[in-house]
């Protein structure tokens, strides 16, 4: 096991970007970088041991920052809060307080405002464990800031084991009663890109999801039974995605009312034989096939467009502080917050 720093690159003057290379004893490396927590990369080897990236990233911290990407910013990789997901108008109220957030997403507030955790530089420590090799980010998010009330401290620590688990650990700390919902937004895409992920194969431990309209839940979780929402068997993403108008972009509820670590799914794609099995304390899985991912010209190749990745985020239900009835995601001081998810590598 092998863990490597290097230069990224800066986003200003002051600012040194870093990047953490862990690598395993299977030849499954993940790269790192502590601006925004970004999973620039995951190399995993195929059925014939043929290795390559299954993760949507770049080679370069100046591709995250070019203003093709974030004008039609698919989240790469990035650490989404402090709340991730919709808040409906950006507004919600907290023991008898009202606050409005930055919106960002037309009347809604997106991943975290404007400038989410997606975009902010932590501070990284490089972890090396007897079997495990992995970096601890934290960052410090003021009062107010998007407009979310307490000094808020937030740590995600991604380890890599030589069972090829990738695994992430959210802890949060508050001085004022808030919300967070934390998410890793890494697309994955099993034939290292060259295919769309149309082809890969989805089962998930989900006989619920949360209803939305216009991406915004009502309130209502209802079966997926009978449903283009059910993959409690495997089947292909491309079975019943053209019943919906913008491929799939849905929250599942996943049998896991206390927090426990369950299995909420496993990715696959025949031709390489992949696959991901993701774990997760949290009581929902937002599924998105990437139908709005823009495509770009990276040093002079097209690269990524629609369908070119497939997001598993586990997180709390989108605007739950709307939503009494879905699973709480207010942080208040002395609580501690702790969530876990591990994407495990392997192939068939
Ligand atoms: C959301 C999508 C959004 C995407 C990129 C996903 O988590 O559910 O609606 O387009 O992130 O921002």
């Amino acid at each position: 096991m092998k863990i490597t720093k290097s230069f990224f690159g800066k986003i200003n003057e002051e600012s040194e970007v870093e990047l953490f290379t862990l690598l395993n004893d299977n030849q499954v490396s993940v790269k790192i970088t502590n601006y925004g927590g970004i999973v620039t990369s995951i190399v995993t080897p195929d059925k014939n041991g043929e290795l390559d990236n299954i993760a949507c990233g770049f080679d370069k911290l100046e591709t995250y920052l070019s203003a093709d990407y974030l004008g039609g910013y698919p989240y790469f990789g990035v650490i989404c809060g402090r709340c991730c997901n919709r808040i409906a108008n950006g507004k919600f109220t907290v023991e008898g307080k009202k606050y409005s957030l930055a919106t960002n997403d037309g009347p809604n507030h997106l991943h975290g405002g404007i400038v989410g955790f997606d975009r902010r530089l932590w501070k990284a420590d490089a972890i090396k464990g007897r079997d495990t090799v992995g970096v601890k980010m934290s960052y410090f998010s003021p009062d107010m800031e998007e407009g979310y009330p307490g000094n808020a401290t937030i740590t995600c620590t991604y380890t890599l084991t030589n069972n090829n688990e990738l695994i992430l650990e959210y802890t949060a700390v508050t001085d004022q009663t808030t919300v967070v919902n934390l998410t890793n937004h890494t697309y994955f895409n099993l034939t290292g890109g060259k295919k769309q992920i149309l082809d890969h194969e989805l089962e998930l431990n989900a006989k619920s999801y949360t209803e939305g309209v216009n991406l915004i839940p009502t309130g209502k979780i209802l079966p997926v039974e009978g449903t283009p929402l059910n993959f409690l068997h495997k089947k292909k993403l491309k079975k019943d995605i053209a019943d919906l108008e913008t491929g799939y972009d849905d929250n599942f509820v996943l049998d896991n009312p206390e927090g426990k670590l369950v299995h909420a799914g496993q990715l696959s794609e025949g031709t390489t034989g992949r696959t991901v099995d993701v774990y997760t304390t949290q009581p929902g899985i937002q599924l998105y096939t990437g139908y709005w991912i823009p495509e770009l010209t990276i040093d002079g190749e097209k690269k990524f467009g629609r369908y070119s990745g497939v997001a598993l985020e586990t997180q709390h239900y989108p605007d739950s502080i709307n939503k009494p009835e879905f699973p709480s995601v207010t942080l208040a001081p002395k609580q501690k917050f702790y969530e876990k998810t591990i994407y495990t590598f392997g192939t068939k």
